[in-house]
């Protein structure tokens, strides 16, 4: 019998006006097909309650198979979306018309009147800050979304936004040997800003002797361990390791019941690129 999500085991973590459990699912690789369908199903029965996406997933495919498959929502799955990149080649464009219209383009395909989290994918360079706030922040008093967030940004930039916007979420690359974004995370620790670490597995590569040895110590695998490290990191984390395979997902779900000694945090904390 797989293990599932709670408050109790995960704990849970404010996210602007919303809560959820701390481990989500990363969709960007789903698309229409049968295992995909299995893993949005069986992460909502495991307890899941946050799947986050991008209209450049697959090319839109990711939100298209997440609003055929769960569509309409259970009442407390929070589904969070990007946008500001390009469809063809991943480059930023935060022009004002092009965000307007691909937030439609995900609530259409989300199926959802109402997105729970946008973010906005990239900053483009050749765009003020302030401007692309000020976009950001009506889609808040339009209500096309409860919440706004940010994607791969320093601690200035946030700050730049929030003047103009309230930012609920921060998405950057973080995992236990990649940890170039400790200042934000610590930033977001202290203003209660969701941190979700995007890559938060190295997809499973971080090939660790210690988080081996750590893993046989508890019966687990150097994955879960990983997962574990993160949360033990900071109660604002929010990973979302992605996977096509049921087993994995069931996996990554068991490993919000790891608990951490002292000693294996630390011991695991004294590595990665910083
Ligand atoms: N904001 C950004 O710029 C940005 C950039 C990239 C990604 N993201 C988001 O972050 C999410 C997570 O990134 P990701 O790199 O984890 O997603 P991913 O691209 O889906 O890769 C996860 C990898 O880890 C493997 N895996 C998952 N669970 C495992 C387990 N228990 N044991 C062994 N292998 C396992 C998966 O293989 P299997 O399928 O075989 O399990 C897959 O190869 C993405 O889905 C996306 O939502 C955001």
């Amino acid at each position: 019998m797989a293990q599932t999500l709670n408050a109790s085991n995960s704990g849970q973590i404010r996210l602007g006006d919303l809560t959820v459990n701390r481990i989500g699912l990363g969709t960007n690789r789903i698309t229409d097909t049968e295992a995909a369908h299995g893993v949005l199903n069986s992460a909502v029965e495991l307890g899941i309650n946050f799947i986050d996406t991008a209209d450049v997933y697959q090319k839109t495919q990711s939100e298209e198979t997440i609003g055929n498959v769960l569509a309409p929502y259970p009442k407390d799955l929070v589904i969070a979306s990007k946008g500001g990149m390009s469809l063809q080649d991943s480059s930023a464009i935060n022009d004002p018309e092009y965000l307007r219209q691909a937030i439609v383009g995900s609530m259409k395909r989300l199926k959802s009147d109402r997105i729970d989290l946008y973010q906005l994918h990239r900053v483009d360079p050749a765009v003020p800050i302030e401007q692309t706030a000020t976009v950001l922040r009506s889609f808040l008093d339009e209500g096309k979304t409860r919440n706004i967030g940010l994607s791969e940004v320093t601690v200035e930039q946030i700050e730049r936004f929030r003047k103009i916007v309230p930012v609920a979420s921060v998405q950057n690359q973080y995992n236990i040997i990649e940890r170039k974004h400790e200042a934000v995370l610590d930033y977001c620790e202290r203003e209660g800003i969701a941190f979700i670490p995007w890559y938060p597995i190295a997809k499973g590569k971080a090939e660790l002797p210690a988080l081996r040895e750590i893993a046989e110590r508890h019966g687990a695998t150097p994955v879960q361990i990983s997962i574990a490290w993160l949360l033990r990191r900071s109660p604002v984390m929010l990973p979302i390791p992605g996977t096509l395979s049921t087993e994995h997902l069931e996996a990554n779900v068991a490993a919000a019941a790891i608990e951490l000694s002292k000693e294996e945090f630390q011991e695991l904390s004294s590595f990665g690129k910083r």
